[in-house]
């Protein structure tokens, strides 16, 4: 197919999934103290502002809830399965070393022939995965897309390192993005930073039939604090410029839910108002890659988001990886 130069991408529908089981901060709390690791409630909301998270039950995948958030984004655009020809999915928790978990949810959907890969960028993988789907989308490589970040994260948490179980939890976001004419997509700016790897981590391996290393999330929490404020502001700086915008005309900023000191100050930075960030870590923790799909669904569903508003996207994870996506919904 030759590429249109008027050829854009639009978001046409978006979905989500939280496992149904909700782990408050003082019952998580309550399954630590039994092994000896003291936290609190009140600790966790004041560093993080996470009040709860997801956990999967024994045995779910990140496939299978990567599926129903899926099906939901497929719903809302009014498409069918066999209509999509990329699956695009962002994940550091994969079912299997491989294949893809992008190639397993496309056989789970009855999707056959069309492109589908997965995208490692950690917490920054739902904004690398819809940057890629833009511009495949507007080279003429695919035409309708699903774009999933989904994540089964309490697989590698270690709950006797209170520094870092408290902060994540399990759960899946998808968008169908389609060529349009008129952008959707405004622009879109990745980097990454490999000097910084050790800092945010998983440093295990799979090897001679055994994992060798260390398989839990290791984190320098304050190196990933400092890095990831600066970040966020330039790049979000630069993909406004890149599409002619103010940071005044903004109505919605969603970042990577991590933290939410860090949106906030993210915001204050940027010049843009608390009532126009998304805020879903309060009540999912930090999903990684499925953190901003969740988020633009629950304030999608819930009326906030509207069609034709601008949204500005902002990821920042291990790698060190962080981008932005500015959008007209
Ligand atoms: N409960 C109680 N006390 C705790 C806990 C806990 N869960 N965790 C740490 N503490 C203690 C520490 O031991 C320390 O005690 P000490 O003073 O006696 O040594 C004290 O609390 C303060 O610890 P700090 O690490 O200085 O706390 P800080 O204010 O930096 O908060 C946090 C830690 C929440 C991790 C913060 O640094 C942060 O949010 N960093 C960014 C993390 C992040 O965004 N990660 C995701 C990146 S995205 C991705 O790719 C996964």
């Amino acid at each position: 197919m030759n590429p249109s130069p008027a050829r854009h991408s639009r978001i046409t529908g978006t979905g989500s999934h939280l496992p149904p089981q909700r782990v408050d901060n003082a019952e998580l709390a309550e399954r630590l103290a039994a092994d000896g690791i003291e936290t609190s409630d009140a600790w966790i909301v004041e560093r993080t502002g996470i009040r709860a998270r997801h956990f999967v039950a024994p045995g779910v995948q990140t496939s299978d809830i990567a599926v129903q958030a899926a099906r939901h984004a497929l719903e809302a655009a009014g498409r069918r399965p066999e209509e999509i020809d990329l699956v695009v999915l962002a994940t550091s928790t994969p079912d299997m070393v491989f294949p893809s978990t992008a190639c397993i949810v496309q056989r789970k959907l009855g999707i056959h022939g069309g492109a589908a890969f997965d995208v490692q960028a950690v917490c920054t993988g739902f904004v690398y995965a819809l940057a890629l789907a833009d511009s495949m989308i507007r080279t003429g490589l695919a035409s309708r897309a699903l774009v999933i970040g989904a994540e089964v994260f309490s697989r590698i948490l270690d709950f006797k390192d209170r520094t870092t179980c408290v902060l994540f939890g399990d759960g899946a976001g998808a968008v169908v993005l389609e060529a349009s004419d008129a952008p959707g997509i405004l622009a879109s700016e990745l980097h990454a930073d490999g000097r910084h790897v050790d800092i945010l981590c998983v440093p295990g391996q799979v090897a001679g039939g055994a994992v060798t290393g260390d398989p839990f999330v290791r984190m320098d929490g304050q190196a990933v604090f400092k890095l990831a404020v600066g970040v966020l502001d330039s790049v979000s700086r630069s993909v406004l410029a890149k599409a002619g915008r103010s940071a005044q005309s903004i109505d919605w900023m969603i970042p990577h839910q991590a933290n939410l000191r860090i949106m906030h100050s993210a915001a204050r930075r940027l010049g843009v108002p608390a009532e126009r960030l998304v805020v879903t870590v309060d009540e999912h923790g930090n999903t990684s890659a499925a953190s901003i799909p969740l988020a633009l669904d629950v304030a999608v569903r819930g009326g906030r988001i509207a069609r034709g508003q601008s949204v500005l996207l902002q990821g920042v994870g291990g790698g060190f990886t962080w981008g932005a996506v500015l959008l007209d919904f």
